[in-house]
């Protein structure tokens, strides 16, 4: 039987069944006393905490603590659980905690999206517009994915997950700065992704809520009134909420306790990625892991990339807007449809993101017409050089149609890893794109400075690099203009069909969040059984390569679900490696074998398993596995 999220198989009590009344302190005349209980010991401690505090935050008072040790006492075993339950109660009868029951509504997948734009037709805004008009202008072509899915599927319907979007970098002040970005060209790469999610859960069957103001997360989650210090009033009614770092601080300032109940639950989604270094605290501060964000204790599968970066993380990814359109077109249209204009466009719509390129755009302007599409400030005179057609800021339906005409679609270095240059080669451009050498890190480059990741960025979209290359993708040393001239000649000389990787498509995209949902189950206690172990294949890498390295140079991916079959002697000695010692560490390099020494090392703490991470004195023990053509995240025959 495939495993669903366990938190399907729960529901929700009515807002109504817990009322206040079992709150009410008793007598004022009644005296408790602290009870002391060895299976409480942070009873006395939390009644005095509570004591000073309790005024601190109206949540307190809302759930009846009024000053009186009573009062404080009956909040500590009935609401939370630090002190011993009273009046014959336990503690699985908290308010908040999820009561089992059968939820039985089968996911069936829908052929309309009409489900979401009831869904998102309350938020406004310029990220909420921009959400519903992709939304709207991709429908039919989920539509179509939807139908061929429903065709070829012959699988058991799953269970309906009540689906909680909520970007939180959409709510309150970071959402206003974010918003105000929109509209002067700034980064869409997150809407883009939280634009198809919202589709292909909908497509899926699934019942989502979408919203982005805070006042209504409150409301959502049956949040106590107050600052966020006590648990939520009720169960929480959702099986999975999708949300990014900032989403994920608003929850935790608004469910109190609950909210380690309730993190099974959540994804993140996260562009760049969180690399389990980062991701627990404890040892990224002890290990100079610095961070601005991470530090949550999530799992890291919880978190959501834009690419395949690590395979710590899940991939979610988005859907390629034009390879649908192309699906469609392809059927009816000749085949000089693709026939190219000799033009470049230059990506990048801020002309900050131009400076100190100018020889490098300059050389490409000498063999092809060369367009821009740069936000230009009304009043201000434009800082691009004159041999720059300038469009301005364009719509994306605008944009989408220059491209269809352009050779070659220009990167300048900035931005990192969006969606565009997957777009325009799957319009039939050939994306042309500065190499950083030395690679760019968090080490020494502003924008990635504080990221969770340790990942060495060495060009400006690593996935159109590695993997899908020449002939769509050619990487060059911008400061040599023999290098460059060179490309843009051979790119004029070759014919290029346009490419989708499978992953980008609508049914790429709707087959993977099918397989996490139906399989990634983060509320189990007991080991990952998905892939399954037969997916497995053991690598041990060279000194200094991590193990997403070992498992990519020979065409596999590495899968962190599988770490735990590798962490025991039993593995090493499956190797024939001959261990003179055998340690358990807390090291995110662990499993992993130093020859000197012979040391064999395993690891301690299950969240520090890790794909990404190497040394010099370590060969990584690595759990690498196959994956299907175009779709990294997904083995052969574990769906
Ligand atoms: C705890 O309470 C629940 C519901 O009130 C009851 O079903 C359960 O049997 C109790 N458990 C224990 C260990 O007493
Ligand atoms: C839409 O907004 C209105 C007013 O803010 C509110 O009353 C209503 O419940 C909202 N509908 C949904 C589906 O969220
Ligand atoms: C679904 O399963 C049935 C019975 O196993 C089979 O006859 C049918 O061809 C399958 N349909 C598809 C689309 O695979
Ligand atoms: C989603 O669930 C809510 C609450 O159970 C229900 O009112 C609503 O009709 C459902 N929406 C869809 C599209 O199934
Ligand atoms: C510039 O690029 C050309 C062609 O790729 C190469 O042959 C040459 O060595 C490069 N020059 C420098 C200084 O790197």
């Amino acid at each position: 039987m495939p495993l669903t999220c366990m938190a399907a198989l729960y529901v929700v009590l009515c807002d109504g069944c817990y009322s206040l009344r079992t709150f009410q302190p008793r007598g004022p005349d009644e005296k408790c006393e602290v009870p002391k209980d060895r299976a409480y010991p942070a009873c006395a401690e939390k009644v005095e905490f509570l004591r000073a505090r309790w005024q601190s935050d109206p949540c307190y008072a809302f759930y009846g603590v009024d000053g009186t040790t009573c009062s404080m006492l009956t909040y500590l075993s009935q609401i939370e659980d630090f002190c011993p339950p009273r009046l014959g109660r336990n503690h699985s009868a908290l308010p908040w905690h999820r009561k089992p029951h059968s939820y039985t509504k089968k996911a069936e997948i829908r052929t309309t999206l009409s489900p979401l734009h009831d869904v998102i037709s309350n938020s406004s805004g310029p990220a909420a517009n921009f959400i519903r008009s992709r939304v709207e202008r991709m429908s039919e072509r989920w539509i179509q994915a939807a139908l061929r899915m429903r065709q070829s599927s012959n699988k058991t319907l799953s269970t309906q997950m009540r689906v909680l979007l909520y970007p939180g970098a959409l709510a309150g002040s970071v959402g206003q700065r974010f918003e105000a970005l929109v509209e002067r060209g700034g980064p869409l790469g997150e809407l883009v992704q939280w634009a198809d999610l919202s589709a292909c859960l909908t497509i899926l069957g699934h019942n989502l809520t979408f919203s982005t103001s805070q006042q209504q997360l409150h409301s959502l989650i049956g949040a106590a009134p107050g600052r966020g210090s006590c648990p939520i009033r009720r169960p929480l009614t959702f099986d999975l909420i999708y949300t990014d770092y900032h989403g994920l601080a608003h929850l935790q300032g608004a469910m109190g306790l609950a909210f380690q109940h309730y993190q099974c639950c959540f994804r993140i989604l996260d562009s760049f990625g969180t690399e389990p270094a980062f991701n627990l605290g404890s040892y990224a501060r002890g290990h100079g892991y610095k961070t601005l964000w991470g530090s949550w204790g999530l799992l890291p599968l919880q978190y959501m990339t834009m690419f395949p970066h690590t395979p710590d993380n899940s991939f979610l990814g988005f859907v390629s807007e034009e390879a649908v359109r192309e699906e469609v077109r392809e059927e009816e249209l000749e085949p000089d449809t693709y026939r190219k204009d000799r033009i470049a466009v230059v990506y990048g719509k801020q002309d900050s993101m131009w400076k100190g390129k100018s020889e490098y755009v300059e050389v490409i302007s000498e063999e092809l017409e060369t367009h821009a599409t740069v936000y230009q400030a009304p009043g201000l005179a434009s800082n691009l050089p004159s041999f720059i057609r300038n469009h301005g800021l364009l719509t994306q339906e605008h944009f989408l149609r220059l491209l269809r005409r352009a050779k070659v679609f220009v990167g300048l270095g900035f931005p990192y890893e969006g969606p565009a240059p997957i777009e325009a080669i799957a319009l039939g451009c050939v994306f042309l794109q500065p190499r950083f050498d030395p690679p760019h890190s968090s080490d020494n480059n502003h924008f990635y400075r504080g990221k969770p990741t340790t990942r060495q960025i060495s060009s400006q979209h690593p996935y159109a690099e590695k993997f899908i290359g020449k002939p769509h993708v050619w990487t060059v040393d911008v400061t040599n203009k023999t290098d460059v001239r060179e490309a843009v000649r051979a790119i004029l000389h070759t014919e290029v069909k346009p490419f989708t990787p499978r992953e980008f498509t609508c049914e790429g995209m709707l087959e993977r969040v099918r397989g996490y949902i139906a399989h990634q189950n983060f509320c189990s206690k007991s080991l990952p059984t998905w892939p399954p172990e037969c997916a497995l294949r053991v690598h041990l890498g060279p000194l200094g390569q991590s193990c997403a390295n070992v498992c990519r140079r020979s065409s596999l991916v590495c899968e962190p679900a599988l770490f735990h079959h590798l962490n025991s002697p039993a593995a090493f000695a499956r190797l024939k490696i001959g261990c003179s010692s055998t340690g358990q560490e807390v090291n995110h390099l662990f499993p992993s074998y130093s020859p000197w020494g012979r040391h064999c090392g395993l690891q301690q703490e299950p969240l520090l398993f890790s794909c990404a991470g190497s040394d010099l004195s370590q060969r990584r023990l690595c759990p690498c596995r196959a994956h299907l053509p175009g779709q990294v995240a997904l083995c052969p025959d574990c769906l």
